[in-house]
């Protein structure tokens, strides 16, 4: 986004700066409750203390997680269109890739059920990754969702590892289910990756945690983690992520009601340009926007994007080849800024013809 973070973390990090000595660091005594704290009162999650581990970031601490948990050509279920570091992490790690696509009916996706049981009935299948809410279309999965798809993990032995970085992320009307909420018998089978980047705009202030509830695979993990000696602590990340969690909720909010303003903005600019669909929004300030009616292949859709209406929008392949024909739109930004773009677009379609 391109919003300053809220004034308490920039004056906790202000204040960690003026104490001057920058020699290692502990975990700070009120990090821990902050971080439960806020998952208790904004999504009515309780987490143990004793479960969380902490990484430098996501992306690492899904890596982490994928390799405690497989072994190299064991396969990892995705749904795309799909975050497109999860094929990258998949690959470097020499994961095999098993697609089990999204299914996009009157402008809304959801999960294949019958896909993924299919896929996750082979043996040689060991995790799902899922994206909770679920970039780039932003989907925020149901509790009943989310219930058949940790049925059909448990019952074949896919362990969930779950990405919920955008989960306080919802726009109004609906709520966000930590997939590990659901009760002991889905918290077991899942490793949740989480973070405050998103929620508070601080991603470059690297922190990130994992909750693992279940003893014997947090403590391969915890093993791997000291073997990669990846549980040293930043001054600044404990400190952004600690004010963050214990007193951002009113800045988020209004945040919420930004982006959703935002969102009204683009939706009633596109009621003028059939050429264009929005795939509505539930969560995250990301937009999916499908422009297939323009009939562009997916290279030239993303140069008359950035050429001839100046967006630096994220194409929609980059998601898979299910994002073909569509593009990812950031509207965490002014509504000035948001509105010339929407200019920008309309002149360009119209032009197009
Ligand atoms: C779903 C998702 N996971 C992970 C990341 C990356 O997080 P980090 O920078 O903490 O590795 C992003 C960033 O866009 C994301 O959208």
């Amino acid at each position: 986004m391109d919003f300053r973070a809220p004034d308490c973390v920039t004056r906790a990090m202000q204040t960690r700066l003026d104490h001057g000595v920058f020699g290692y660091e502990t975990v700070p005594d009120g990090l821990m409750p902050a971080l439960t704290g806020w998952l208790k009162r904004r999504h009515g999650w309780t987490v143990q203390t004793k479960h969380i581990l902490r990484a430098p970031n996501v992306l690492n601490a899904l890596s982490m997680a994928l390799c405690g948990s497989t072994e190299q050509g064991d396969g990892v279920i995705v749904q795309p269109p799909v975050f497109f570091d999860f094929y990258d992490i998949l690959r470097e790690n020499d994961r095999k890739i098993v697609r089990n696509p999204l299914v996009l009916a009157d402008g809304r996706y959801s999960f294949d059920f019958n896909g993924l049981e299919r896929c996750a009935r082979d043996p040689d299948v060991k995790v799902l990754l899922l994206c909770n809410p679920h970039n780039p279309m932003g989907r925020v999965w149901t509790e009943s969702e989310l219930r058949r798809l940790g049925q059909i993990c448990a019952r074949h032995k896919v362990l969930v590892i779950s990405d919920e970085m955008h989960g306080d992320l919802a726009l109004s009307g609906h709520r966000y289910v930590p997939f590990a909420s659901l009760g002991s018998e889905f918290a077991t089978n899942s490793v949740t990756c989480l973070s405050p980047a998103k929620s508070f705009n601080i991603a470059a202030c690297c922190s990130a945690f994992t909750v693992v509830p279940d003893d014997t695979r947090r403590a391969t993990f915890m093993a791997a983690n000291s073997r990669l000696t990846v549980n040293k602590n930043n001054a600044f990340a404990n400190v952004a992520m600690q004010a963050a969690y214990a007193g951002g909720d009113a800045w988020l909010e209004s945040v919420l009601d930004y982006i959703e303003g935002n969102l009204d903005l683009v939706r009633d600019r596109l009621a003028r340009l059939p050429q264009v669909d929005l795939i509505d929004p539930e969560g995250t300030f990301l937009l999916w926007l499908d422009f297939r009616a323009l009939g562009l292949p997916p290279d030239e859709l993303t140069a008359f994007l950035r050429q001839k209406a100046e967006w630096a929008v994220t194409s929609g392949q980059a998601f898979g080849p299910e994002g073909n024909g569509f593009a990812r739109l950031n509207i965490g930004c002014t509504r000035a800024r948001l509105s010339r773009a929407l200019d920008q677009l309309e002149t360009a379609i119209t032009r197009h013809g």
